[in-house]
């Protein structure tokens, strides 16, 4: 009795998305480039140095982690040394703790090389970078180096010349949903489909953020569905914003003003409104040219904003280039 509880307590206390992290390459969704290239490194053993580059939340902390873990098995603790960007990296660490690493004597299955997790290897500074290059030249006959980044243009060209770069794309709304099925079921959630719909709405193809605004669902309102989703996830709500791209399309300025006089008034921020209305346009069904003409009219508010000037002034002069659009699409 005792043990069950304390193993629901902790069951509840682990995040879903380290419980249910791939431990293997073959369980990782998506990308199926870039997966059944790890694959083949797996199954033959012999690793390249690699970069595995792309956004957040998709997976390449996760492959490089299992494709370690594949690699060496029981060896793993000898033969990995594993690096993010919490632990110090300056060209010191370069220098000492990696060198040693690779010099180090480590009994592997024929074949193996040891190996050198640089996780988050955008925020190594470029001296520690240049400090890498002729480590990994000199040692490459017993260590390998496998780096992952979000921008693979911070980490410097010689480095990448030495590997070979592996890219991760967001993952679709149907990998999303596929992945989300699984933990449901496995936690039983109970949920209706247009809530699952909304996760994956504000997860925009990240897979850490869609399982933590399920499980935010979840342990805030035991119920995942559109409204709950949206309060957790603290997004203005994408019905109300299509509203407010009807009311432009259909002609009335004011109304559209209105709705979103009322979100600013939610203290939602102006990045907030306008990401979500450029993912309205997108997916909204109306002709190709004028969509093609809010888009561009969508984009240059953004910057604006980006730059500063994030004010509901802005945000309207947003709604009134659109409704010009549209009338100049309506006389042409
Ligand atoms: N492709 C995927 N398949 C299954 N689960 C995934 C996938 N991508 C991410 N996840 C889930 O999201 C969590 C975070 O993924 P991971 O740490 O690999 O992201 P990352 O790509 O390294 O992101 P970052 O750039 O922020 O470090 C994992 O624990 C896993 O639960
Ligand atoms: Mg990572």
């Amino acid at each position: 009795m005792a043990s069950s509880s304390s193993s629901s307590l902790s069951n509840y206390d682990i995040p879903w998305v380290e419980k249910y992290r791939p431990n293997k390459v073959v369980d990782i969704v998506g990308n199926e480039d870039a997966v059944s290239r790890l694959q083949v490194i797996a199954r033959d053993g012999n690793m390249p140095n690699i970069i595995l580059s792309g956004p957040p939340g998709t997976g390449k902390t996760t492959s490089i982690l299992a494709l370690a873990h594949e690699l060496l098995g029981p060896n793993y603790r000898e033969g990995v040394l594993e690096l993010n960007a919490s632990d110090d990296r300056g060209i010191d660490v370069v220098r000492n703790k990696i060198k040693m690493f690779a010099q180090k004597k480590v009994t592997l299955p024929p074949g193996r090389h040891k190996v050198v997790i640089l996780d988050e290897a955008d925020s190594m500074t470029s001296g520690a970078q240049q400090a890498l290059r002729r480590t990994m030249e000199i040692y490459s006959n017993s260590t390998r180096f496998a780096l992952a980044c979000n921008t693979s243009s911070k980490i410097i060209e010689p480095i990448q010349s030495r590997c070979a770069l592996v890219r991760f794309s967001r993952l679709s709304d149907q990998q999303i949903l596929g992945r989300l099925m699984v933990v449901v079921e496995a936690e039983k959630v109970p949920y209706v489909p247009e809530g699952l719909e909304a996760i994956i709405f504000t997860a925009d193809g990240d897979m850490r953020q869609a399982l933590n605004n399920l499980q935010a669902t979840h342990s805030g309102f035991r119920f995942v569905n559109q409204e709950n989703v949206f309060k957790v996830c603290d997004q203005p709500h994408p019905l109300h914003v299509k509203n407010i791209v009807r009311n432009v399309l259909e002609g009335k300025f004011d109304d559209a003003c209105f709705g979103l006089k009322q979100l600013y008034d939610l203290g939602y921020s102006p990045t907030d409104i306008i990401t979500t209305i450029f993912r309205i346009i997108k997916n909204y069904d109306m002709a190709e040219y004028l969509k093609l003409e809010f888009m561009k009219e969508t984009g240059f508010a953004h910057m604006r904003i980006c730059d500063g000037v994030g004010s509901y002034l802005q945000l309207c002069g947003l709604l009134a280039k659109l409704s010009m659009a549209r009338e100049t699409a309506r006389a042409s």
